[in-house]
């Protein structure tokens, strides 16, 4: 594709957020507006809110997008845009605004996959070992929402491999934060109460899926309640004695269980598939323990996007917008949002 200033727009989840990307890999402008402390307040994500806030935020976080790349639409050269999996009433936000832009300004939309978008964050790294790295790659895509473990055999090619049969990784991380009382999103809770530590809790058992690469964190999350019912810390009432370094020990045992399973999963099918490499990419990518423990056992080069970059932005959108589309497709008026979308399937 000769063109390439691409507008990145996502409305997934809980972020509002817009960017736009030269080339698929160089950042020029990255605006992300989050709701997590919107949020925070009902310990999770409330799917109305989520909706009514990216209304409220979509105008102000693209224009900003756009002066700070000081370019005007018609520079644009494609509007790359989420259209699923995610949230029904979020997707159509962004879906819309990008609808109207390329509508009022010819620029073609670009329909991107989420979880695709969370891989190409990777393709914005500064100093990028991919470039030296083939095809075929293993992607482990750990977020919210999603544990997939996908095959990426060229640009835009993806085969979902392997799935978490129940609750995904971020999933497991930000309901075990709650049962300790920590704070919404639970993942860099949890990270910060595990570096805190003085010791070890007794370790929690690793999910297995029997006869299956797949992960299951449900179990896992039950052991964790079980944990902290026995141990007196939830239900929380009044007069619960939060021992502090009880909480923090915990959170290292659990961290060490859903990370273990990660890696040693992602080991198994990446050999098992003789890929050349392997991407970490998701909002849980960010976590350090993850980064650390992955880059220490693999025999394969690791690529993971810096942790900025890993959860939800519209640079990772615009990225896999750029490489996904070599020629500029038609637009597509009619595109409706998939929130059920998986890695791979285009869904229309
Ligand atoms: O990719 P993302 O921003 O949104 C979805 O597409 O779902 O991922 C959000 C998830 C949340 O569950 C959050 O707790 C988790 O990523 N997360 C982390 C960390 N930072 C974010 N999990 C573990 N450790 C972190 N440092
Ligand atoms: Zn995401």
């Amino acid at each position: 594709m000769d063109k390439k200033i691409i507008l990145g727009i996502e409305t997934s989840c809980d972020e509002t957020a817009a960017a736009v990307v030269d080339s698929g890999t160089k950042i020029i402008s990255n605006i992300v507006a989050s709701q997590a402390s919107l949020h925070a307040t009902f310990g999770g994500i409330v799917p109305e809110v989520a909706s009514r806030q990216h209304i409220l935020a979509i105008s102000t976080v693209i224009n900003a997008a756009m002066s700070e790349s000081e370019m005007k639409i018609n520079d644009l050269d494609g509007i790359a845009v989420t259209y699923g999996p995610g949230l029904a009433g979020s997707l159509l936000v962004g879906l819309n605004a990008a609808k109207g832009l390329s509508f009022g300004s010819s620029v073609p939309l670009l329909p991107v996959n989420h979880l695709e978008g969370h891989v190409y964050a990777t393709w914005l790294n500064e100093s990028n070992k991919l470039e030296e790295i083939d095809f075929p790659l293993l992607c482990l895509i750990v977020s919210g929402g999603h544990t997939d473990l996908a095959l990426m055999s060229a640009h835009g090619q993806f085969k979902l491999i392997n799935r978490t049969r129940d609750d995904a990784a971020g999933e497991a991380f930000d309901k075990a934060a709650r049962v300790l009382g920590l704070g919404y999103p639970g993942g860099p809770e949890i990270q910060k109460a595990a570096e805190k530590a003085k010791g070890t809790e007794k370790p929690f058992p690793r999910p297995k899926v029997k006869n299956s690469n797949d992960f299951s964190f449900s179990g896992l999350k039950t052991s964790l309640i079980q944990r902290a019912v026995d141990k007196r810390i939830y239900p929380r009432e009044d007069d619960t004695c939060v021992d502090s370094e009880l909480i923090n020990e915990i959170s290292f045992a659990f961290q060490e269980a859903v990370v273990d399973t990660l890696v040693d999963r992602t080991l198994k099918v990446a050999s098992e598939l003789s890929v050349k490499g392997i991407i970490v990419s998701g909002g849980v990518a960010a976590n350090s323990c993850l980064r650390s423990r992955i880059e220490e056992k693999s025999p394969l080069p690791v690529v993971m996007p810096k942790p900025a970059l890993c959860t939800d932005n519209g640079a990772m959108i615009a990225s896999a917008g750029y490489f996904k589309f070599k020629e500029l497709p038609l637009t597509k008026w009619d595109l409706d949002i998939l929130p059920g979308l998986r890695i791979g399937e285009q869904g229309f």
